[in-house]
């Protein structure tokens, strides 16, 4: 009979509400990485993991970089055993707007099972049931059953640069394992875990247009100068054809691995219920690339979307004014074999050919990140899915996401092993928005399914 994990199942137990405290210490950090004010709070962040490592029995430190800091650890004391990696990021996305929060956003807040912070689920919580599913095991056996490394970093929200280069310098000499854990994502429905085998990328651009050398009267200057945000608007409205759904840059889908057959049938085997969906996010109906459902639109296509759009007078009632300037802030996500340079530059061209005269557009690169199918197959694979019922009651279904880690395609070229992007949180976590939140049973859950992980990895030869 495979180990059950009692054990270490038993002492979860008997000390979740502790690890909830620590959680909640975690997250009261603001480690907003996007925004250079909060520096220092993401610097604390880095010494709170470090701790935690520390604290769990891990020999841990912390690594400084161009940008924040990456903390890494390990115990290696199981020779012959698999070798996992497990990643998270301990920064999280700013918090405006800030008055649609129930609580400040880094005092969390019990609501029944919900735990309520920014940062809760992305990526702090289920980062965190990675440290506590290893430190419990370590505490009650002395001992794991597998190695164990840890590299967690601190701007995954802002594009992930500087992991990007360790890993790459690293080459997988002491990052080399036999698979990688990641847990920032969600099941698939309460109650069903998910195996993400896809992540999209990502092309981050923003546009600035440059008119007059002032703000000018719109009646006695108007008709003469190119208004900025006219122009700007005129762009926007070039990069995507609403009616078919398909972005407009030439060259744009050159790359795109047409969606095999069996992945659409994939896809249409899962349950999904477009009108619940619809009424859920509030619109009057569903949009998108012509020819495509769906789940097909947002796991497996690639997309443009205006972010932000700002210039201009923005204050209640009217005033008359022809703005000096106007800027837009647009994302593309990407699927494979999109590069997001590549995409950038295209993206790039075009906005210089289709600007009208009579002003100054500047087109910049914000962040990228590769889009990426994992490889999901083999022993170590089974066995973490293997794990997953063990926690959640049901093997865990085959799925792509429509969101971005940036880390992963790297990860998954360099160290050439199989990627496991198996999530603890609920679609209904509100990552990104206000009142985001982590159900307080599925941060047990995820411990419970990391100390699963731990035995049943160590019952598979490397
Ligand atoms: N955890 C998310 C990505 C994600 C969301 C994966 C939902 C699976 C399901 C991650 O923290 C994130 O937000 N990534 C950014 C990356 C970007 C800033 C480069 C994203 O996707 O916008
Ligand atoms: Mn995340
Ligand atoms: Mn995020």
């Amino acid at each position: 009979m495979p180990n059950d994990s009692r054990d270490v199942l038993a002492r979860v137990e008997a000390e979740k509400l502790v690890y909830l405290e620590e959680l909640e210490d975690f997250l009261r950090i603001p480690s907003i990485s996007t925004d250079p004010d909060y520096a220092s709070d993401v610097w604390r962040a880095s010494e709170f993991v470090l701790d935690k490592l520390r604290a769990a029995g891990l020999t841990a430190e912390r690594i400084e970089t161009a940008g924040h800091p990456l903390v890494y650890g390990e115990w290696l004391g199981a020779p012959g055993k698999p070798t996992v990696l497990f990643y998270g990021h301990y920064d999280v996305q700013p918090v405006d707007p800030v008055e649609l929060w129930r609580h400040p956003p880094f005092e969390p807040t019990i609501e029944g099972d919900k735990l309520v912070a920014r940062g809760a689920t992305d990526d702090k919580g289920q980062s965190f049931a990675h440290v506590k599913g290893v430190a419990a095991t370590l505490a009650e056996r002395g001992k794991l059953p597998v190695n164990v490394k840890f590299l967690i970093e601190g701007e995954e929200e802002a594009g992930g640069h500087a992991i990007d280069r360790y890993v790459r310098e690293d080459g997988g000499k002491r990052l080399s394992c036999d698979c990688v854990m990641i847990s920032d994502s969600s099941l698939f429905a309460p109650g069903q875990p998910a195996l993400i085998y896809g992540l999209k990328g990502l092309a981050y651009m923003e546009i600035k247009v440059t008119g007059p050398n002032r703000d000018l009267h719109s009646g006695t200057f108007g008709g003469a100068v190119t208004n900025p945000l006219n122009a700007l608007c005129e762009i926007v409205a070039r990069l995507r054809d609403s009616r078919t759904g398909k972005v407009l840059i030439p060259g744009f889908y050159d790359d795109v691995k047409p969606l095999a057959d069996w992945e659409r049938q994939e896809f249409a085997r899962l349950p999904f219920d477009a009108e619940a969906y619809r009424a859920e996010l509030g619109v009057p109906e569903l949009v998108g690339e012509e020819g495509y459902t769906t789940r097909e639109r947002t796991w497996a296509r690639p997309t443009l979307d205006v972010n932000g759009i700002f210039g201009g007078y923005q204050a209640r009632g009217a005033k008359t004014v022809l703005p000096s300037w106007g800027g837009a802030k647009v994302s593309m996500r990407l699927v494979p074999d999109q590069q997001p340079d590549k995409v950038a530059r295209l993206f790039t061209d075009f906005v210089h050919q289709v600007a009208p005269p009579g002003v100054v557009v500047e087109v910049s690169n914000l962040h990228g990140a590769e889009p990426v199918l994992v490889q999901a197959e083999g022993p170590l694979v089974e066995a973490a899915m293997a794990a997953m019922a063990d926690a959640w009651g049901a093997r865990p279904v085959r799925i792509r996401e429509g969101g971005s880690i940036p880390i992963v395609s790297a990860f998954s070229q360099v160290l050439g092993k199989p990627v496991l992007l198996l999530g603890f949180g609920l679609t209904d976590d509100a990552l990104h928005s206000p009142n985001e939140k982590f159900n307080i049973s599925h941060f047990y859950n995820g411990i419970r399914s990391v100390v699963r992980l731990l035995d049943r990895l160590g019952d598979v030869s490397p």
